[in-house]
């Protein structure tokens, strides 16, 4: 059996509750009366489009869009795909995209161009965390929770390996590479 990392917490889940006050209440003031499109990616952002949708107290909709990384072990490849797309229509519609972690910025950079080739009304992005030591292609974050360092970060809906997403705080692991 492979032994299990011992997650260390980098971010409460007092702190986290607060900072998803925070973007709320940012988002609030920025789409209200828009009836906006939030795009979730699965599976990182589930428990963070929870906690935020549940924040937000007007009309807006909701959808989940899986992608995934060919040969994506612990680290992406680089290549990503759609493996289930939006049964929304996205033209002529505010779109927030809500994501958990952007790390080298391939994923989020491969949506939003996805996304903006089917030519909404605005395409914004809100990140519970941003790790800008790993990035290879610039991402503008327009609502962020967190910075984070260079470390494994679990909890709160991200996994390391499939493991610790359903930790309340935002933590991280130390394991060998
Ligand atoms: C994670 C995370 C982001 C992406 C960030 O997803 O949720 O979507 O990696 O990495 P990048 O900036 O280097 O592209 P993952 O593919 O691990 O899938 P998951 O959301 O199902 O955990």
């Amino acid at each position: 059996m492979i032994a299990q990392p011992k997650p260390h917490i980098l971010f409460t889940r007092d702190e986290v509750e607060a900072t998803v006050n925070r973007l709320a209440a940012e988002i609030r003031q920025d789409y209200h009366g828009k009836n906006p499109l939030l795009i979730g990616i699965l599976k990182g952002s589930f428990m963070f489009m929870a906690d935020l949708i549940r924040l937000l107290d007007f009309p807006l909709e909701v959808e989940f869009i899986t992608l995934s990384s060919y040969g994506r072990g612990r680290e992406s490849s680089g290549q990503i795909r759609v493996v289930k797309g939006l049964g929304a229509e996205v033209k002529s519609r505010d779109v927030l995209v809500i994501e958990d972690i952007v790390d080298t910025g391939l994923t989020i950079s491969f949506l939003l161009d996805y996304l903006g080739q089917k030519k909404p009304a605005s395409l914004k992005l809100c990140a519970l965390t941003d790790k800008p030591s790993r990035r290879k292609i610039p991402v503008a974050i327009d609502y962020l929770g967190f910075t984070v360092p260079n470390k494994f970060i679990v909890g709160y809906g991200i996994d390391w390996d499939e493991r610790f997403r359903y930790l309340p705080d935002i933590c991280f692991v130390e394991v060998e590479n």
